[in-house]
């Protein structure tokens, strides 16, 4: 009996991901699920794996220690696993496998393989390495492209993720800001060639999805190579992504004040597919802070950035992250960020305690600020954001818009989709809406989401959308 148990279950492996940190390690989650998936892993809860692997985030040190409480709940199911005569892998990949490789597996000795983000295409082949138990390490920077030997998603895993996807662009940063691990845990700034991207965002439209994000540490740096053999910029990129029968939606982010070319800003301009949000991490609304900070552009620059943008797209949004506590932060300097964040009014923004990251020049700066007032000024910070957030969307009551429906709601017969801006809009629709686009009206506030109606009138951007679609 257990032999045909053994046999009925032999090739299916159970696998569990779980991805800390930026929407990278999203994508890149998904792409280690589905080259797994062609070595005959199936996904699972943690109890039921037989391989777990954590895709870590190294940006903050609070991130950084959630994965060795992680690694404390995952020994108890190694262990129970080990009783029921099973064997549970435990992988640690993302960007703290990259900065800390060998002391991973000193600290948590229950850990069989460390993998950076360079390294996840040799997955299956590490994998076997360290079925005898051996401890393997993979922190290289490889010379080939990882993309090229990542698995494609297939069409059900794509559906099994829903109507929006993330597309890689550009991984890797050269801007070396003091504060930040990224360029030591990403490497140097990659971008993928155009004809690749298309290609990928083609196989999503063609599996549903309807809405693409771009992404890259650095995204907006992109220089991957065009079918006519020249860099193109990601405005160019932008522009071809819109013309994928199907794509209703394109988003790109993370992006670098200093990197909004003409052609990005173009972009806003000519592309209704581009959607008037963006995320423009600021950082600090001192000039000597952002000078410190090695950010390479000042407070005006910034502000003349944003402009640009929105005088190309009037009805324009903008997020962004904010670093407090930075070494030497003085309470002027502090202030010039709250009234930077008056003059642009965020819709939505990150605030974030300065973290020292070991290996960054920060935090070797003297200096460094208590804790208490590191936690004093988040505070203020947030509570001003809190503040033009909740203006923001409570402007949108009574407003209309097109939102791309993704999933059913919180209640029966409610659908929520988001609106240009990422609000989550709740609506009393047909789940059969999900992947589609109507224009709704917002008839109602609550602190994170919008409720609404769809209109009468269907919406003119999503016949147009489908009518390219058929054709
Ligand atoms: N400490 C605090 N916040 C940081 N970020 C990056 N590095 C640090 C650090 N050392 C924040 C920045 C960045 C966001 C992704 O994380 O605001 O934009
Ligand atoms: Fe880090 Fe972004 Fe600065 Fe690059 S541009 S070093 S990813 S904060």
């Amino acid at each position: 009996m257990k032999g045909s148990i053994a046999t009925v279950t032999a090739g299916v492996r159970k696998l569990h991901v779980k991805s800390y940190g930026c929407q990278m390690n999203v994508y890149d989650s998904h792409r280690m699920t589905d080259l797994l998936a062609r070595e005959g892993y199936a996904e699972a809860c943690p109890e039921d794996a037989d391989l777990i692997i954590l895709n870590t985030c190294h940006i903050r040190e609070k991130a950084a220690e959630k994965v060795y409480s992680e690694l404390g709940r995952i020994r108890k199911l190694k262990d129970a696993a080990a009783r029921e005569g099973r064997n549970l892998t435990v992988a640690v990949a993302g960007c703290v496998a990259q900065a800390e490789g060998e002391e991973i597996v000193r600290r948590a000795p229950l850990v069989d393989l460390v993998v950076g983000p360079q390294s996840y295409h040799r997955l299956p082949e590490l994998l076997a390495e360290a079925a005898d138990g051996t401890k393997v390490v993979a922190t290289d920077f490889p010379a080939e492209d990882k993309f090229d030997h990542l698995a494609p998603a297939s069409n059900a895993a794509i559906r099994g993720r829903g109507v929006t996807a993330f597309v890689t662009v550009q991984e890797g940063c050269d801007k070396f800001c003091t504060f930040c691990v990224v360029p030591y845990t990403r490497g140097a700034e990659v971008s993928r060639p155009v004809g690749k991207i298309v290609a990928e965002v083609e196989r999503l439209a063609d599996a549903g999805v309807r809405e693409v994000t771009l992404i890259g540490q650095n995204v907006n740096a992109y220089h991957g190579d065009g079918p006519d053999g020249r860099p193109w910029t990601l405005g160019r990129l932008l522009e071809r992504a819109a013309e994928v029968p199907g794509i209703a939606r394109l988003r790109y982010t993370t992006s670098h004040p200093g990197d909004m070319d003409e052609s990005l800003i173009a972009a806003h301009r000519d592309l209704p597919a581009l959607m008037p949000f963006l995320h423009l991490p600021v950082q600090s609304g001192s000039d000597r802070l952002l000078d410190a900070m090695n950010r390479r552009h000042t407070r005006a620059e910034y502000l003349r950035t944003i402009e640009q943008v929105r005088a190309a797209r009037p009805d324009m949004a903008f997020s962004t992250d904010f670093i407090v506590g930075f070494p030497g932060e003085t309470e002027d300097e502090f202030r010039a960020t709250l009234s930077l964040v008056e003059e642009v009014g965020f819709a939505s923004a990150f605030s974030f305690k300065y973290s020292p990251r070991p290996g960054t020049p920060a935090a070797e700066m003297a200096e460094q600020l208590p804790e208490e007032v590191k936690s004093e000024r988040l505070q203020r910070l947030q509570r001003l954001i809190d503040g033009h957030q909740a203006a923001f969307n409570a402007g949108s009551l009574g407003r209309t818009f097109e939102v791309l429906f993704e999933k059913p709601g919180r209640h029966p017969g409610q659908i929520v989709g988001r609106s240009p801006y990422l609000q989550p809009v709740q609506v009393m629709a047909s789940s059969t809406l999900v992947g589609e686009i109507r224009s709704v009206t917002i008839t109602e506030i609550a602190p994170n989401s919008l409720f609404g109606t769809l209109t009468a009138e269907p919406s003119r951007v999503s016949d147009r959308v489908l009518l390219e679609a058929g054709g």
